[in-house]
């Protein structure tokens, strides 16, 4: 192997840019050239390419986004686009790609590698966690924080005017960031879709908590959540069933992808953006390289689909105990 090309694909999360750079210092160090492909597969499907030394990464670890941009490609689901992609990696005598991005990008990333036979090394970037054989995606920590940060704000208000807020959060199907964020911010209620609650059940433990004496209360929902999908519809539920009780909605949407990424998302990052020059130059391919109990591990495409969605049921334990 003597180029590698590096892009980010799908949804962007804070330490993409901490990713490349590693994956482009590394390739420095051992004397590989470098390309980064601009847009992920939809920039491979066009050869937008640019080629990146130590240099071309200087100030980026601290950046959320990614420099490269993202995109979530349309073209590379043809099989035309594809052999498109290939050419042009051809074209531009690349010998094997990185990835990074979440479950969309390995997905594509599988059917290339059926296809064409083209090495390919895979780095979990996601903020919703949701990707199997590693501990932690890139992004999840410092989304937890903006969540975090942003429901603090939301309860000094919720308390001050003796409100419930719903707070939408989000993880498409994962419910790790409203699980997590939730115990760290004391919300009162976690709906996630892993778990589902069902409204009577959530109004009920919401009666029981105000006749226990709180005077506001924060619910945390995820996105994906079964009843919390239609957020505004439970709010007009809970209003319609729990009387006195003034009920606000906030959806944080994309302020929780952006930023600037915390200490252990850019550490991460920098570990599996160097794991993955390793993995390629040790001959691996078709693996996605994850951190599991604090060591860089190399895991297969396919596995890293698998079963994602699983909460520990003691955080459903504690997030009960603690919001008594
Ligand atoms: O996968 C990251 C994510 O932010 C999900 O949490 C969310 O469901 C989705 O992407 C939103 O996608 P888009 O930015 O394309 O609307």
């Amino acid at each position: 192997i003597k180029k590698i090309a590096v892009l980010t694909s799908g949804g962007d999360a804070p330490g993409m840019n901490a990713a490349i750079r590693a994956v482009v210092r590394s390739c420095a160090y051992h004397n590989l050239e470098c390309i980064g492909v601009y847009r992920g597969y939809e920039g491979l499907i066009e050869g937008d390419f640019k080629e990146l030394d130590a240099r071309s990464v200087k100030n980026i670890i601290n950046r959320g986004g990614t420099f490269l941009k993202s995109a979530r490609s349309d073209g590379f689901r043809t099989k035309e686009g594809r052999a498109e992609a290939f050419k042009q990696l051809k074209n531009a005598n690349i010998d094997a790609l990185v990835t990074i991005g979440g479950d969309g990008t390995f997905k594509g990333a599988i059917v290339f590698n059926e296809e064409f036979d083209f090495p390919i090394v895979g780095l979990p970037g996601t903020i919703d966690n949701d990707i199997n054989g590693t501990d932690f995606t890139i992004g999840y920590d410092t989304a937890l924080n903006t969540v975090v940060e942003a429901i603090d704000k939301i309860r000094d208000t919720a308390n001050s005017h003796n409100r419930l807020f719903l707070v939408e959060v989000m993880g498409r199907d994962a419910g790790d960031i409203a699980i997590n964020a939730g115990i760290g911010a004391g919300a009162e209620e976690i709906l996630i879709p892993e778990q589902n609650m069902g409204r009577d059940r959530l109004v009920a433990s919401l009666k029981r908590s105000k006749l226990s004496g709180k005077s506001s209360s924060i619910v945390v929902v995820s996105e994906g959540d079964q009843i919390g999908k239609n957020i505004f519809g439970l709010a007009e539920y809970i209003r319609e069933n729990l009387e006195d009780y003034e009920c606000k909605v906030t959806v944080l949407g994309h302020i929780q992808r952006g930023g600037a990424p915390s200490c252990y998302d850019r550490v991460l990052a920098s570990r599996l953006g160097v794991g993955a020059v390793d993995a390629l130059l040790n001959g691996e391919r078709d693996v996605m390289i994850g951190i599991v109990h604090n060591k860089v591990v190399s895991v297969d495409f396919v596995e890293s689909l698998k079963g994602a969605n699983n909460i520990d049921e003691d955080l459903i334990r504690v997030a009960d105990i603690t919001s008594i």
